[in-house]
Parts: structure tokens; C-alpha cells; sequence
């Protein structure tokens, strides 16, 4: 391989080494940093959709809980009934789903219209 050659493709190769380093700074400047804080199992709060399908509408719109969408429930209430829990619904912990998870959820679902394929008790 020629000198001439060999430089050219090094420095193709810092070229594309440059621009693609820089992308996950680029993509990082606008987001928050990865963190844990108290209260929270996972760096990023997961959407108040994603655990309502995943935890709550295991039960609620299932015939196994009364459905909660659509009523307009008061956000504070729901958030202590899924602290506290009462009879056959089980009392979340802050490690299960964060504060900040919660108060999304509960005013998600607050908000929230009815959903026609639900049914309950
Ligand atoms: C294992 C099944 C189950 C799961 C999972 C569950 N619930 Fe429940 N939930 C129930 C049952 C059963 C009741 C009725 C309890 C009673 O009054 O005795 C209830 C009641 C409630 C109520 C009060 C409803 C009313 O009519 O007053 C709210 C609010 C509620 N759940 C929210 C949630 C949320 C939010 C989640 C998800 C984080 C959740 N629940 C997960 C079974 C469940």
C-alpha cells in the first residue's frame, strides 16, 4: 500500500471516527443525565400508559378489579388506594413504582375517557 493511499483512508477513518463520536454527545446535551434517585428502579420514569397495561389492567377493566378509567377519580385518591391498598388490591411500594410514576399515572387516569373494551365489577 502506498504512503498517499494509507493517509487517505486514515484519515477517512478519523472523519467517520469524529462524526459518529460525536452523536451520542449530541443526543445526550438535550436529555437528562441517567439517574437513580430515591424511590425510583429505573433511570427514567416509564409512561403512565406503559404501566397501566403492564400493573394495573391486569386487574382494572378485567373483571378481576371495578374499572377506574373514565370515572374521573380524584388523582390524590387514586394515588393513596395504590399506596395503601384495600381487600384484593395489593399495596404498591415506592421501589415497585416511583412517586414521580405515581402522580403521572393517577393524573393520567384522572383525565383518562372511558375505554369501551374494559369491563368490571
Ligand atoms: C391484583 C389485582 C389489582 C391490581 C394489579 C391493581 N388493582 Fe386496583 N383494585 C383492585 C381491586 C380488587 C379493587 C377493589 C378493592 C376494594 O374496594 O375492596 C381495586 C380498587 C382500586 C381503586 C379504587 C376504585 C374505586 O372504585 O374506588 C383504585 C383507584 C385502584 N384500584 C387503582 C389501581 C391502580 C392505579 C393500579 C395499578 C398501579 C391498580 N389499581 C392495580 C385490584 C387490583
Amino acid at each position: 500500500m502506498s504512503r498517499a493511499r494509507s493517509l487517505g483512508l486514515t484519515a477517512i477513518g478519523v472523519m467517520a471516527f469524529t462524526t459518529l463520536g460525536a452523536l451520542p454527545f449530541a443526543m445526550a446535551a438535550g436529555a437528562q443525565p441517567a439517574q437513580i434517585k430515591p424511590g425510583q428502579t429505573s433511570p427514567e420514569p416509564r409512561s403512565p400508559q406503559r404501566i397501566y397495561a403492564a400493573t394495573c389492567g391486569y386487574c382494572h377493566g378485567a373483571n378481576v378489579g371495578p374499572v377506574i378509567m373514565g370515572r374521573h377519580l380524584p388523582q390524590k385518591a387514586i394515588m393513596a388506594f395504590v399506596r395503601k391498598g384495600q381487600g384484593a388490591m395489593p399495596a404498591f411500594r415506592p421501589t415497585e413504582i416511583s412517586d414521580t410514576e405515581l402522580a403521572a399515572l393517577a393524573a393520567w387516569i384522572e383525565r383518562a375517557p372511558a375505554v369501551p373494551k374494559e369491563h368490571g365489577q
